[in-house]
């Protein structure tokens, strides 16, 4: 009888552990238990590291300047927001000008605006992989092949350097972000919003 117990027991266990497992993944649906932890967290440094809050993400004036505002971390330049207004005639004349938070930008190519990259259907985060990398390699919009070129001052062309691993740790981390709906304007010349 002792025998026969401790194996019976041991495989009770094992079926126990594997349902628990497989169970949590499930229930959850959250994207952080199908990618690795240590995919997430390699991905929030290289983020950090990379800088990609500096643009990407709205600031609210602290007592030292601008500091992120956790609620809309990474949702780019607030479609809520007027267009700011920039000089036409400095930026056509080779000076580059940002916004309070550096979430637009003016300079010789116009106006442009940082994009959303959070989880939100709005956000790259949303996105599958390939686009995110084709965006990141290539510097195109929405990361699709015929879309328009993205526009300065995004340094994907610094970006691309990095390994199909790293962009898959961006990537991963950036599903994770709370998401917050917001599409920002489309980039534009001078002479509309935006200029004076
Ligand atoms: C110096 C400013 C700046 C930095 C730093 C920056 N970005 Fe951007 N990024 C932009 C701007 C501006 C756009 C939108 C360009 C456009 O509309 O064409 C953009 C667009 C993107 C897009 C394309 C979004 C779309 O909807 O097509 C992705 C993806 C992206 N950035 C990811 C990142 C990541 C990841 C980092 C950090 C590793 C980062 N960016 C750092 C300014 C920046």
């Amino acid at each position: 009888m002792k025998t026969l117990f401790i194996p019976v027991l041991l495989v009770v266990m094992m079926s126990a552990a594997v349902i628990s497992c497989t169970g949590r993944g499930a229930e959850t649906g959250n994207q952080a238990s199908a990618d690795s932890i240590e995919l997430v967290k390699r991905g929030e440094y290289l983020v950090t590291v990379g800088v990609c809050d500096d643009c990407h993400s709205p600031k609210k004036m602290g007592p030292k300047g601008p500091e992120i505002d956790p609620e809309l971390r990474l949702s780019g330049f607030p479609s809520s927001r007027p267009i700011p207004k920039f000089d036409s005639n400095m930026a056509k004349s080779g000076m580059v000008q940002f916004n309070e938070d550096f979430t637009s930008y003016a300079g010789p190519w116009g106006i442009s605006f940082s994009a959303n990259l959070t989880s939100s259907p709005t956000g790259a985060g949303s996105w599958n992989f390939e686009n995110f990398k084709y965006a990141i390699r290539h510097g195109k919009w929405k990361g699709l092949e015929n879309s328009r070129d993205l526009m300065p001052p995004m340094p994907w062309f610094n970006y691309k350097l990095m390994p199909d691993e790293d962009l898959k740790a961006v990537h991963a981390y950036l599903r994770t972000l709370k998401p917050v709906d917001n599409v920002p304007p489309a980039p534009r010349g001078f002479g509309g919003a935006g200029s004076r």
